[in-house]
């Protein structure tokens, strides 16, 4: 069966708010490993898709399979749920609490583990994003890069098998952004983990992706490794590869012609 070669599969998903179709038709399928990128401008639903796969939005049609599985036969949502990680666009930690609070909440909530080892593994979580120093804040005390890498220690708790990030480097300065893209990959390599990515920041989606999907009008515009994205013909496509391009290298000439005498 085709399916087998992919952990997630995902078939004529539509997903929509009210009278508002946002998902209108979108087949692909994620393989063990790797590093998928759903990419596209504001507003075209990348976030929908992301929560629809996880079953935080409900589908109006087509199916989502999670190792052969649906997601719709009984039981298996709940599954899947214990078996991954999601990092979500506005940080979702709970800000009355310390990081390694946050951290140990899908441990108290999935797991009957011991306080002593619950304590290790957000240890051992804080150590890989980088945090370990910092378990005793409240993610008010941290700062933009800080939260995100938060985010990702909580969405490891569970050492999970797919880690969906949504807008992992969004917001953040271009070298603090590097860093979470660093931290991605070397999750990658440190552990079995496969790895669905929304993002539009360019530098981030050719720096991390093994393949790339860009989303359009409910469709998908183009789905390829990222050179195979930066061969498309599309016009469409192009377009937003290049006008992010431009900005990026924009926004580089403009601080360099500042020069060392700028205000600064
Ligand atoms: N809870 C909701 N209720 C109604 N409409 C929604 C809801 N969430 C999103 N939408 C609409 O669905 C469309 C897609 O939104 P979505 O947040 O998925 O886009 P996005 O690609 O993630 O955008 P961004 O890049 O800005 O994060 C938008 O038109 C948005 O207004
Ligand atoms: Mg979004």
């Amino acid at each position: 069966m085709a399916e087998a070669s992919g952990i997630l599969g995902v078939r004529n998903l539509q997903v929509g708010y009210a009278d508002h179709t946002v998902i209108r038709d979108v087949s692909f399928e994620v393989r063990p490993r790797e590093i998928f990128v759903i990419m596209g401008p504001s507003g075209c639903g990348k976030t929908t898709l992301l929560k629809a796969v996880v079953g935080l939005v409900p589908v109006r049609g087509g199916t989502v399979t999670y190792r052969g599985r649906s997601l719709a036969s009984p039981g298996a949502l709940h599954d899947f749920r214990k078996r991954i990680g999601m990092v979500f666009q506005q940080g979702a930690l709970l800000n009355s609490v310390s990081l390694e609070e946050n951290v140990a909440l899908p441990l108290r909530e999935h797991t009957r583990l011991p306080e002593w080892m619950i304590r290790q593994v957000v240890r051992i979580r804080l150590a890989q994003v980088g945090l370990l120093d910092a378990g005793h804040l409240k993610p008010m005390e941290l700062s933009g890069g800080m939260r995100k890498r938060a985010g990702i220690a909580r969405a490891l708790a569970l050492e999970p098998e797919l880690l969906f990030f949504d807008e992992p480097t969004g917001g953040l300065d271009p070298v603090t952004a590097d860093g979470i893209d660093n931290l991605i990959l070397s999750l990658r390599e440190s552990m079995p983990v496969t790895i669905v990515a929304v993002t539009h920041e360019l530098a981030s989606i050719f720096k991390v992706a093994d393949r790339v999907m860009m989303l359009r009008d409910g469709g998908i515009a183009v789905l390829g490794t990222p050179a195979e994205v930066r061969a498309s013909r599309d016009e469409e496509v192009l377009r937003f590869i290049e006008r992010r391009a431009q900005r990026i290298e924009g926004a580089a000439d403009e601080f360099l012609s500042r020069g060392e005498g700028g205000e600064a």
